[in-house]
């Protein structure tokens, strides 16, 4: 039997640093950011679990979409996302993420395969400086450093494993690869892409209501 895959999408949050409310449920050119994960990941994966803010579980979303409430951080509800299925593999993408290359997705999901764990993550195209009170201190070699983006793959025992004990160690991180790497374990790097930003200040909003349009007149 072939390897079962859940498609786990964190879109619990409350988009403060956005100030427009629920953000996965804002509507880009007609279109929800969480519906737009969905429609990216839906190829790949054999079921899907959404996590919602508690007071939204009444929103509608495609049949074949599972929701559940989200916790009080995004390493809650992930954990939560986890224990709602029994895939041998998922991969977790967050709805703040509304454009997602299905190369990309097909990437990490492969190499999640492959080594237990990976994740999206882009080469930085801009020069990078520490910065000292308001100076630039020291230049970073950029060459080996990368943007940690989602989506993000795992062997669903391995990733389980990192959240269990990330509670009993109290460790806090951005994003699952994070917990992973933190108990001693690789985490593949696959290309990521420009177009993978996250919607979280306004600027990015404005971003993503002109992409958005470009984006649909090429994925029809
Ligand atoms: N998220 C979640 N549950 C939380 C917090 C965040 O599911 N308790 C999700 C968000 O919905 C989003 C992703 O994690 O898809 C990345 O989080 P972020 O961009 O920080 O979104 P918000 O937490 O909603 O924004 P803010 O931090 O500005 O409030
Ligand atoms: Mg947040």
């Amino acid at each position: 039997m072939s390897a079962r895959v859940a498609a786990l999408i964190p879109a619990a949050g409350s988009g403060e640093r956005l100030g427009m409310g629920a953000k996965a449920l804002l509507e880009l050119n007609g279109i929800t950011l969480l519906e737009r994960a969905i429609r990216c990941l839906a190829p790949l994966c054999d079921e899907m679990v959404v996590a919602l803010p508690s007071d939204q579980l009444g929103f509608e979303l495609p049949d074949v979409v599972r929701k559940i409430a989200g916790g009080t951080t995004r390493q809650e509800t992930v954990k939560r996302l986890l224990e709602a299925t029994d895939a041998d593999f998922v991969l977790v993408h967050d709805a703040a993420r509304p454009f997602l290359p299905l190369e990309v997705a097909h990437n990490v999901l492969s190499a999640a395969k492959e080594f237990g764990s990976s994740t999206a993550a882009l080469p930085a195209a801009d020069t990078l400086v520490l910065e000292k009170d308001g100076n630039w201190e020291m230049l970073i070699d950029r060459s080996n450093v990368r943007a940690v983006q989602t989506p993000q793959g795992f062997d669903r025992i391995l990733l389980l494993e990192a959240h269990q004990q990330a509670v009993t160690e109290h460790w806090e991180a951005t994003d699952d690869a994070g917990l992973v790497a933190r108990l001693g374990r690789p985490v593949a790097l696959v290309n990521g892409d420009p177009r993978l930003f996250k919607v979280t200040k306004p600027g990015d909003w404005a971003l993503a209501q002109a992409f958005a349009r470009v984006w649909d007149a090429e994925n029809r």
